[in-house]
């Protein structure tokens, strides 16, 4: 009976708790908040105050774009006001209070309190890849909600890319027709088949494509939460979509044929009319400043070949293919001024000199982004080791699919965007890009962004020196449940794994620390910590991008030097399978003993009895038992499977026993 007592005295304490709320949960975390005595009930009238003298005074100081978001948020007694400039801050303020409202229930109360708050930067954005997979429109609705619930105001749309374009454009109706489907639902067996794209309404044709009145839908949406839509036109990269529908837009080989690489060429006046055009029905659609203008990671091979573009570049005295892109995003730029928006481009835009009035999404790194500040451009901060949430956040054996990096929440919370810089003036702010090539479904979208985009969020508005992780992580899980109730698949921050926990320990071992010859190279892309890596006693991540990780591109055959001649009863060696980055576990490993390093006695062969998962990673130790063979020279071979798209091998450590 005591025992049921004190359960059921546990549980009304927990709804008690559950009961009651106040601005500690609140991310992303507020400027300031004072606790004032006693609560209030939830369901208070709230009054709602526009441009007071009191307000515009304690905001008198703050930089502009902080001055629109700011706003007050009382919680008294007797009722809720929320005093702001205008209609953005009592939209931010408003976000505050439905969560509180929400998190202490309809009959809950809040605890009295006084909220002041505004954001560190003006841009806190998120970009959605819809080319690699399309999903339609309607969760961007979803998204939209989230975004606003976390106060981020930039909704960044990659509507184009090799592999689907999604935006409908009149003037260019088979970019709709036929660039915007393929003979394949996903992205990863559209990159194994050919690159190919289908007529709309053919028995095989994926994809699809945003209406015009699709668009305005999501801009329209967008702006009645604050949110800013930004498209995202690639060129002259990330193109080869627009080239299956308008061969002519490519650049010519020798012969004088289209060439198909992912490249438009620039040295075609019918490329940069065909663009204008398309720019301006993008313009009509989506009022934005800024028009991204992608400009990534262009090949630029074909371009070398090309009359047109060496004819262009002679013409133009420019001295190389960087140059070349240079000038053809120089076109742009101007032109996008003439309309009185801005071009925003990623950072390889620089490459050749950065157009005047170009702004810089910092992406390799935070280099580029520093320097284009520096220079006097603004810049958006998006550096893959923090802000590319389309690598993986915990374990990939338990889920989240491709492993191409391993970027859990914590890492990402700890990104501070103006470290490195001297002058913040041209730092807008940051975003969080997550690229849909291994994301073929809405439900693995929301698993990936969420909660990492809390942290994101939290970064770009709260005040550096009031961040803290631990706090951060208590309110992330209260708020990741939260959304899960209402139908969003977070990631459950309560299964966090963290990092592979192999790759905490040292593994201790008869080869550590020996001298590795290397009868076939690691890769130069791979070397991990080089000729130490596979007998430094490490074991690597959970992805095979990360420290330890030695890759081969094709078979692996090296030699380990004991230093004397020592019992051996056991060679082994870890490998990783990553099947989406085409790294296959290997088919059958050799393992060859020797006294004198010419002379290989003893040999074992070991088939392979794992076969890697198609999704996710596997971590397997293979290797070959001796019965106490004397032996100081160790030869270690690792075949391939063969089979196609696996192509690489990685290892982490060759033990010995
Ligand atoms: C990029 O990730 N290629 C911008
Ligand atoms: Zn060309």
């Amino acid at each position: 009976m005591k025992k049921i007592l004190s359960i059921l005295l546990l549980a009304a304490v927990g709804m008690m708790a559950w009961a009651q709320t106040g601005p500690e949960i609140l991310i992303p975390k507020p400027v300031s908040s004072v606790i004032l005595k006693g609560s209030a009930p939830s369901g208070l009238p709230v009054k709602e105050i526009t441009g007071s003298k009191s307000f515009r005074k304690a905001v008198k100081d703050l930089p502009d774009y902080a001055a629109q978001e700011a706003y007050l948020l009382t919680v008294g007694i007797k009722g809720i006001k929320i005093e702001a400039l205008g209609p953005e801050g009592l939209f931010r303020g408003r976000q505050s209070l439905e969560y509180l409202r929400s998190m202490a229930g309809e009959n809950g109360r809040i605890a009295c309190c006084e909220i002041f708050d505004y954001p560190r930067f003006r841009h806190r954005g998120l970009m959605f890849d819809l080319s690699r997979h399309f999903y339609g429109k309607e969760f961007i609705f979803k998204e939209l909600d989230a975004m606003a619930r976390l106060k981020m105001n930039v909704l960044h749309l990659h509507l184009t890319d090799d592999a689907g374009w999604r935006i409908q454009i009149d003037a260019f109706p088979r970019l709709a027709s036929y660039a915007a489907w393929r003979p394949q639902p996903l992205w990863a067996d559209w990159d194994k088949n050919g690159h190919l794209c289908a007529e709309e309404g053919s028995p095989l044709a994926f994809g699809g494509y945003l209406s015009k009145d699709d668009a305005r839908e999501i801009v329209a949406y967008a702006s009645e939460r604050h949110i800013t839509v930004i498209p995202e036109i690639e060129l002259p990269g990330h193109s080869l979509e627009v080239l299956r529908a308008y061969p002519e837009l490519a650049c010519l080989d020798k012969d004088g044929k289209p060439v198909f690489t992912s490249d438009l060429c620039p040295g075609n006046d019918l490329v940069i009319d065909t663009y204008k055009k398309i720019l301006d029905e993008v313009m009509e659609i989506f009022p934005s400043a800024f028009i991204h203008i992608g400009g990534d990671e262009a090949e630029m091979n074909s371009w070398r070949e090309c009359p047109r573009c060496q004819a262009r570049m002679k013409a133009h005295g420019l001295p190389d293919t960087d140059a070349l892109q240079s000038w053809l995003i120089r076109q742009f730029d101007a032109y996008l001024a003439s309309k009185g928006r801005r071009l925003l481009g990623w950072d390889e835009i620089m490459q050749g000199g950065l157009a005047p009035g170009a702004a810089v999404m910092s992406w390799r790194g935070t280099s580029h982004g520093i320097k284009a500040a520096a220079a006097g451009h603004d810049v958006i901060m998006s550096p893959t080791s923090w802000c590319y949430i389309n690598r993986n956040q915990d374990n990939p054996i338990a889920g989240g699919g491709f492993a191409g990096g391993y970027l859990p929440l914590e890492k990402v919370y700890s990104y501070n965007p103006t470290d490195g810089f001297d002058d913040t003036y041209h730092l807008l702010g940051l975003q969080g890009n997550l690229w849909a090539e291994h994301i073929p479904s809405v439900e693995h979208l929301e698993f990936m962004a969420f909660p990492r985009a809390f942290a994101l969020a939290e970064i770009g508005w709260t005040p550096q020196a009031l961040r803290n992780y631990d706090d951060f992580r208590g309110r992330a899980v209260i708020l990741a449940d939260y959304m899960r109730s209402l139908g969003y698949n977070t990631f459950d921050l309560h299964s966090e794994c963290g990092d592979r926990p192999q790759s905490r320990e040292i593994i201790h071992h008869l080869a550590e620390g020996c001298p590795v010859k290397y009868i076939t190279p690691f890769s130069p892309k791979y070397p991990a910590e080089k000729e130490a890596s596979l007998t430094n006693a490490l074991q690597g991540g959970w992805t095979y991008v990360e420290d330890h990780w030695q890759g081969f591109e094709g078979d692996m055959d090296v030699v380990i030097d004991l230093g004397d001649v020592k019992k051996v009863t056991f060679v082994g060696g870890y490998f990783l399978s990553c099947l989406d980055a085409w790294v296959g576990l290997p088919a059958r490993i050799e393992v060859c003993l020797s006294e004198d390093g010419v002379n290989f006695t003893e040999s074992a062969k070991v088939m392979n009895q794992s076969v890697a998962p198609e999704k996710g990673s596997s971590y397997n130790l293979l290797g070959a038992f001796f019965q106490a063979v004397p032996a100081r020279y160790i030869r270690f071979k690792a075949f391939l499977s063969g089979r196609i798209h696996e192509d690489w091998i990685f290892i982490d450590e060759i033990i010995v026993k």
